[in-house]
Parts: C-alpha cells; sequence; structure tokens
C-alpha cells in the first residue's frame, strides 16, 4: 500500500438493517481510496453498494467496524469532517431543490461551511460554475431549466463547492446518455486531477468503471468477494462472480445481446436475514463444494496486488483457460 495516508478508509465495516429481524446489508468491508484515487465499487443490484457510501459518509450507522476520514476515525463525522466528504447521486434532483436557483443551491454549503461574505459567496459560486463548464448566468435559472447533463454539473459544482477531500459518486452518470456520460467522466477526471480528489464511484456498468477506477471492488450480497487494480480486476477476473460479471459486459451484436438476458446467475442466494459463514456465492458457483457453504473463503492475495475470497484459486486456471462465454455458461447452467 501506498505511504501516503489514504483519504477514505474502510476497516470491516457492517451496515445492518430492520429492528427485530436483522438484515446485513454490508458485511465487514475493507476498502480504501488514497488521495486523488478512484476507488470503483461495482455489483449488482441489492448487492449493498449505496448503503457502503452512506456509511462512508456517517448517514448510516455503522454494526461494526470503522471509517476514517483523512486519517481520522469516526462514527458520525463533526461538521468540520463533512465537508470532506461529499455525495452526488444518479438523479440530481434528490441534492437540487427545484424551487431554488441553481445559485442559491452552490451557495448554501458556503453557508453552512465557509465564512465567507456574500460576495466572496458570489465569487465563488461564479468560479464553482466555470469549473464544471457553466455559464455565470446559470446562477440566476432553475434546475428544470438544464439538461441531464448539465443538471448533474450543478450536482457536482455543489458538491465539491467546500474543497472535499472525497467525492462518494453513487451511480452518478447512470442516468446519462452514452456521449453526456463521457462528457462527465472527462469532467470528474479533470476536477480530480485539479483538485486532487478522492472518488469512490459506484457504478453497475464494468465498462465506465474501467474508464475510471484505478481500484475496483467486487461486491455481492453485502460482501466484497474480489478487489483490486481495475486493469487485473477486468483482464484477469479471479474469483467466479467477477468472471461472470465481466462476461456480461455489452456485447455490440444483437446475437451477443440475446445471450446476455441468460446470463443472470442462477441458483438462490443466501438468506441475508440469518448469518452465513460460507462464501455469500457458493449456492450459486460452478466451482463450489460443500466446505464453501459452510466454511469462511480464505482471502487470496494475487501478485498484482489485489485479493478474492474464495476456497478453489486451485479451480481458476481451469475456469480462466475456458473462453469467457463458456465460463459464463458454467455458472447459468444447472
Ligand atoms: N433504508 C433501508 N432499509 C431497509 N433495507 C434497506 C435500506 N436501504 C437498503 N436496504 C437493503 O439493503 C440491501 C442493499 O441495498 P443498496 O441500496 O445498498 O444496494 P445497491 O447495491 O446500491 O443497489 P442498486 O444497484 O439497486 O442501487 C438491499 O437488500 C436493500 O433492500
Ligand atoms: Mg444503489
Amino acid at each position: 500500500m501506498s505511504e501516503v495516508a489514504p483519504a477514505l478508509s474502510v476497516e470491516a465495516v457492517s451496515v445492518d438493517f430492520g429492528k427485530r429481524k436483522k438484515m446485513r446489508a454490508v458485511s465487514e468491508v475493507s476498502l480504501e481510496v488514497a488521495p486523488g484515487r478512484t476507488l470503483a465499487i461495482v455489483g449488482e443490484s441489492g448487492s449493498g453498494k449505496s448503503t457502503l457510501a452512506r456509511a462512508m459518509a456517517g448517514l448510516v450507522p455503522i454494526a461494526g467496524g470503522s471509517v476514517s476520514l483523512l486519517g481520522e476515525e469516526f462514527t458520525k463525522p463533526r461538521r468540520a469532517q463533512r465537508r470532506n466528504i461529499q455525495m452526488v447521486f444518479q438523479d440530481p434532483y434528490s441534492s437540487l431543490d427545484p424551487s431554488s436557483t441553481v445559485g442559491n443551491s452552490l451557495e448554501e454549503p458556503l453557508i453552512v461551511h465557509e465564512r465567507m461574505s456574500r460576495p466572496e459567496r458570489a465569487k465563488r459560486i461564479a468560479e464553482l460554475l466555470d469549473s464544471v463548464g457553466l455559464p455565470v448566468d446559470a446562477a440566476r435559472r432553475f434546475p428544470h431549466e438544464f439538461s441531464g447533463g448539465q443538471r448533474q454539473r450543478i450536482a457536482i459544482a455543489r458538491a465539491i463547492a467546500t474543497n472535499p477531500k472525497v467525492l462518494l459518486l453513487d451511480e452518478a452518470v447512470s442516468a446519462l446518455d452514452v456521449s453526456t456520460q463521457n462528457q462527465i467522466l472527462v469532467l470528474l477526471h479533470d476536477l480530480q486531477v485539479q483538485y486532487e480528489l478522492a472518488y469512490v464511484f459506484i457504478s453497475h456498468d464494468l465498462g465506465v468503471v474501467r474508464w475510471l477506477g484505478d481500484e475496483t471492488a467486487v461486491m455481492y450480497m453485502g460482501r466484497v468477494v474480489e478487489q483490486g487494480p481495475t486493469e487485473r480486476v477486468h483482464s484477469d477476473p479471479k474469483h467466479p462472480y467477477t468472471r461472470a460479471l465481466t462476461s456480461a459486459m455489452p456485447i455490440a451484436d444483437p446475437v451477443g445481446r440475446e445471450e446476455r438476458k441468460r446470463i443472470p446467475i442462477t441458483g438462490e442466494p443466501p438468506n441475508q436475514f440469518e448469518s452465513f459463514a460460507g462464501c455469500i456465492f457458493s449456492s450459486r458457483c460452478p466451482v463450489a463444494t460443500p466446505e464453501c457453504s459452510t466454511t469462511p473463503p480464505p482471502v487470496v492475495v494475487d501478485q498484482a496486488g489485489g485479493s478474492a475470497r474464495c476456497h478453489h484459486i486451485d479451480a481458476y486456471p481451469i475456469l480462466a483457460s475456458l473462453p469467457k462465454h463458456a465460463a459464463t455458461a458454467a455458472l447459468t447452467s444447472e
């Protein structure tokens, strides 16, 4: 690991939902992101990505583990820390008040967190709009007057208003068309370089993640099953679940698209209301053996600087020697 203290780190973080009957939405997740770097988190719907992000921001109580921002552990971030970690969501309407002008939306965090005079705030708002590629007069307009991509630029401007060190981007480009997505990704990249921002970039789209993520963590049912340098995770996935995910990446031809429909992994996942000792993927895994459903999988570290939790690293050469679509077929056949 790097010498620099991580901008954000979580250590064995768990999150439970439900009062009488507890559901473990995030289970003992340990991850970190260095200043100016991007940690991508991928996984299917319901795997706990947003819940983990909310735990990172102190927006949901953790049942165990710890969260540290700039080397300082917190359970609920104090105001001084809160300015250092900001979120951007898929739908800018959730962060932008439709009845407020853009200028007022951008001014709010400045009023809460900064000691600035009114003219200083006006100057800062103009700077922020400029840094996300919007004209200064946008400040006088309302969110509905902008396109989806422009609204996301406004949400990003608001998120960086207080010069945070960490941005949590939860499906921040998912609702946008591909060309707008690309523009926002370029903007995010520029801002990251300019302000040394650390990103936690959440997406179900592996293609997007490959472009932006330095490190990638793959979540399945609340657990991180694999993590490592993004290029390694994509080109040489170790965990059977990651292999299924990478093989499910969009294929241009219509025949491939038909096949994609069949990709959802079969088998029943374990009940998240009950604590489950074994590998969370065991009931759906093509290389599972009886011990997989009873014994926690070991963390197997690979040479490229990543790790996967699996009992059957030995089975990987077999799995890896199959073409990717065959590995997927193995996953999808009963
Ligand atoms: N406030 C809540 N109360 C109860 N259960 C919740 C709550 N928020 C999330 N969950 C449950 O926790 C699990 C993880 O949900 P989460 O939203 O974190 O997944 P996700 O990976 O972000 O999914 P998506 O890709 O659909 O956004 C799901 O089973 C979900 O139903
Ligand atoms: Mg989510």
